[in-house]
């Protein structure tokens, strides 16, 4: 089995700590090691081969330094001039262990998750196996929590099994990103996950139907590969095709569309720490409900999250507040308006 890991999004809304030249899977947000480290070293078990990486092009002397500081290796690093969303990133990565003749199965990881339970997550690992074997395409669901809108929802199906291994569902709807009615309703009926935005499966079977739902991404990808730079274990993605590749998600581009996908539960202590109401989320809190971290004094306040990295910071009198500071830039939000933090990133990047 071969971990694919993406490691290529900019985490804009843990601005103002991550940044587009260093984003949050680069941080060590919720311990010593940074979630990108983390990741990697989930996977040191028994079958699971080093990861392939695939990131921005910027990015690659950080890796190499958060790999080297733990003693971590990968088996190679595919690298992208810009961003086109996962599907892409996904694609190109098959493509070339194919090229290769490693026509195996592939874990695909985001770089930046929390999983507590590593047994649990193995657990739901080898029940997946046997069915990306047969050829499935698995997903690994989450029992949600609250309707979040930033998350894909799966729902399985109630039908008799077809074949697939105790504890394993065939997939009756994918739905990418729903609005909140739709969030609140999936999450009431009870009949949904969350994606965890882990999958596992074939890597030709993940080009079949990449090429059947999205023969764009899969010509550029593969135009895009035929003209990437080998350099020893990096690949550098060519720019000119990579920029002609349109951009979206696996989510969008094959999981709301294949009839492959089938589902096991995770329940592993999961989170995406993603916004920073969910960085407080899985802190431990002081009796206040509040999370304070570096230099910080809080005064008559109640579940806040306080960020000093540098400056004395104190609150007084706040509630569901985030405060972060940075030797640069320094944000206090209402934890309810976290979501939208990349607005003001694209404000910033409007100014540049
Ligand atoms: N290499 C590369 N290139 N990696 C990328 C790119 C890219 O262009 N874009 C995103 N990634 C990486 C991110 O760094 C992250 O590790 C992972 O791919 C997922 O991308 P996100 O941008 O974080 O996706 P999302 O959180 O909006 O949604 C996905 O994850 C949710 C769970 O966290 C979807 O799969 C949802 O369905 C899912 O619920
Ligand atoms: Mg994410």
């Amino acid at each position: 089995m071969i971990p694919v890991i993406l490691s290529g999004g900019s985490g804009s809304r843990l601005w103002p700590l991550s940044r587009k030249s260093f984003p949050k899977q680069f941080l060590a947000l919720t311990g010593e090691q940074t979630l990108f480290q983390q990741t990697v070293e989930r996977l040191a078990f028994d079958g699971m081969q080093q990861p392939l990486l695939v990131c921005n092009k910027d990015h690659r002397f950080i890796v190499k330094e958060q790999l080297a500081a733990r003693k971590l290796g990968v088996q190679g690093l595919l690298l992208e001039p810009f961003g086109r969303n996962t599907a892409p990133a996904i694609g190109i990565a098959a493509m070339k262990l194919v090229e290769e003749g490693r026509d195996e199965l592939l874990l695909v990881l985001p770089a930046d998750h929390v999983i507590e339970d590593q047994k649990a997550f193995q657990r739901s690992l080898a029940l997946a196996t046997n069915a990306a074997e047969n050829g499935e395409m698995v997903l690994f669901g989450v029992p949600p929590t609250r309707p979040e809108t930033g998350f894909g929802y799966i729902k399985a199906s109630q039908d008799a099994n077809y074949g697939l291994p105790d504890g394993i569902k065939r997939v009756a709807q994918f739905v990418e990103k729903p609005d909140e009615a739709r969030a609140q309703s999936y999450l009431e009926s009870g009949d949904y996950f969350w994606n965890s935005g882990m999958f596992l499966f074939r890597a030709s079977v993940f080009l079949e139907e990449l090429k059947k739902h999205d023969p764009d991404i899969y010509d550029t990808c593969s135009l895009a590969l035929e003209r990437s730079v080998k350099n020893g274990e990096e690949v550098l993605i060519d720019p000119a095709t990579f920029a002609c590749c349109p951009d979206n998600s696996i989510d969008y581009a094959v999981m709301e569309k294949t009839q492959l996908a089938c589902v096991v539960p995770m329940s592993a202590g999961w989170s995406d720490v993603g916004s920073w109401s969910s960085i407080w989320d899985v802190h431990e809190k002081d009796e206040n409900g509040n999370v304070l971290k570096g230099d910080v004094i809080a005064e008559d306040s109640r579940n806040c999250l306080v960020h000093g990295n540098g400056k004395l910071v104190t609150v007084l009198g706040l509630e569901n507040i985030v405060v972060v500071e940075t030797k640069d830039a320094m944000m206090v939000a209402h934890k309810d308006k976290v979501q939208d933090v990349k607005k003001l990133v694209s404000k910033l990047d409007a100014q540049d």
